[in-house]
């Protein structure tokens, strides 16, 4: 958990915070700000190697041999990409596109099952579904009929694990009662919800209108329907976005109990993103309110009873995330953190990224480029990356200290026998450049708890292909 060293006291029962200790987070934070970290930019490290550097052909070259290398008996996990949304924030740098009409979405879903069908041809016939995971865009702009026959499909393709999940992301503008009553018959075991912020300003000025209301009526029917495990997303660092508004927010979330919430901080990355331009970049809060964002909300969500997850997401203790933390079986993949162990992710439609332990393949990222392949009768990965010894160790290590904060040679060294040498000069390299970051014993590094929102600054510490770089988002 962070330490409340660098957050505010908040008075619970009247919901108000109290700005009493203001000063002395805030010199903490010019303390950090003096460090020279503050304004750094680095990856967000969902995967490693981070997805600009895979190569442009790997993906095409190995695909077809690590699908049929995943060995009978095992399990994976399934992530459909929704490249589809009626609505375009001007905030999300997610990959989709704007359509009026369910045509091309319908026309779209026919590929994703050629697709389907190709990736499960590759296969061992022996292997379970650990995980599925619908994403986008937004997968609730799918008729019942379409998902219907998407999800029969998918469950014709591969026999559920005894651990099965299926989760869903969703706009609470675009779904209807009968698509959430349809998922949750079919076995849609947790919902993530958009929220951002409820703030009217905020949401005017990111494009996304959503009213409290709305959000609320979708979290009944999913409950209503037996949805058990409810995940709200919420952004900080949002244009005009302030603590007394993001404070209002989050009593309004609270209020719908939800049982997980990922509170990213907002990336303002134009140059990739180019709906962002329409953000009006005066706006955004500086660095220090960012920090001060962010610490609010994990004030006041640890006083509610959540446990934090890593730098951004929460949970209800007995949660399975934060059982995972407690286990230190808590993993990172493109969704953020999770509590799938499987080794193999395989990611279907445009621009997903399949994940194997030889490397990544992603799909080609234009839809029309997919579907072209896909309709070639073709696999669709294109970009990748075949992992060396090396980048698996320190893919390891990422993921370990993002997890856990903590790196332990001799565990790793377990793992990576061959590595031992390597894995130590790594955790030299990063102990001698941030000193004043981390408990330091033989053999051992903890992140201090103030030190915990700048992770991904010592993670970027073992990254052998970086340097910091503005096309990323701020590391805070
Ligand atoms: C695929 S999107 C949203 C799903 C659904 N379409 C919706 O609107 O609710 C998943 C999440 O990515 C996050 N996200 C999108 N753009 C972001 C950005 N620029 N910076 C940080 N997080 C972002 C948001 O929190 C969003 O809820
Ligand atoms: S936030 Fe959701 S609805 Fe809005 S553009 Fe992104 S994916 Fe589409």
């Amino acid at each position: 958990m962070f330490s409340n060293d660098f957050f505010f006291i908040v008075d619970v029962d009247q919901s108000k915070v109290s700005l009493t200790t203001y000063d002395n987070r805030m010199n903490n934070l010019k303390q950090l700000r003096r460090s020279g970290l503050f304004d750094t930019n680095v990856p967000r490290y969902t995967s490693y190697p981070p997805a600009n550097h895979f190569g442009a052909q790997d993906g095409r070259t190995h695909q077809s041999e690590w699908l049929s290398a995943v060995p009978d008996g095992s399990t994976v996990s399934l992530y459909i990409h929704i490249p589809f949304c009626k609505r375009l924030c001007w905030f999300c740098a997610c990959r989709t596109q704007g359509t009026k009409s369910l045509r091309p979405v319908d026309a779209y879903v026919e590929n994703l099952l050629e697709e389907l069908r190709l990736v499960r041809s590759k296969m061992r016939p022996n292997i379970a579904l650990t995980r599925l995971h619908l994403g986008g865009g937004t997968p609730t702009i799918l008729s019942p009929q379409t998902m219907q026959r998407l999800l029969t499909r998918i469950f014709d393709a591969f026999d559920k694990a005894d651990d099965f999940e299926f989760s869903v992301e969703i706009d609470p503008t675009e779904a209807s009662d009968a698509l959430l009553n349809m998922l949750a018959a079919n076995g849609m075991n947790r919902a993530s919800i958009g929220v951002q912020d409820f703030a009217p300003m905020v949401q005017e000025a990111i494009g996304r209108p959503q009213t409290f209301e709305q959000t609320a009526h979708v979290v009944n029917v999913l409950r209503g329907a037996g949805v058990k495990s409810l995940n709200m997303d919420l952004l900080y660092g949002l244009p005009h976005q302030t603590l007394p508004g993001l404070s209002d927010t989050l009593q309004q979330v609270l209020s719908l109990q939800p049982d997980r919430l990922a509170l990213y901080g907002y990336a303002h990355v134009p140059w990739m993103s180019k709906r962002q331009v329409m953000i009006d970049a005066d706006a955004l809060p500086d660095g220090e309110t960012r920090f001060a964002l962010a610490a609010l909300a994990h004030e006041v969500l640890v006083a509610d009873g959540f446990e934090a997850i890593g730098i951004d997401h929460f949970a209800r203790p007995g949660d399975t995330l934060a059982i995972a933390q407690s286990k230190g079986t808590l993993r990172r993949n493109f969704q953020g953190y999770t509590d799938d162990t499987s080794e193999v992710l395989i990611g279907l439609g445009a621009s997903s990224i399949s994940k194997f332990p030889q490397g990544y393949s992603q799909n080609a990222a234009a839809t029309s480029a997919y579907v072209k392949h896909v309709l070639n009768g073709e696999l669709a990965g294109m970009r990748g990356y075949k992992m060396t010894l090396q980048d698996s160790v320190t893919a390891r290590m990422i993921e370990t200290l993002m997890c856990q904060f903590t790196l332990d040679a001799d565990a790793l060294a377990t793992q990576f026998p061959a590595a031992d040498d390597l894995i130590r000069a790594k955790m030299k390299t990063i102990a001698d450049r941030f000193p004043d970051h981390f408990d330091a014993t033989p053999g051992r590094l903890i992140v201090k708890n103030a030190s915990r929102p700048l992770v991904r600054i010592f993670a970027h510490g073992l990254d052998a292909f970086e340097s910091p770089d503005k096309r990323h988002s701020s590391a805070i």
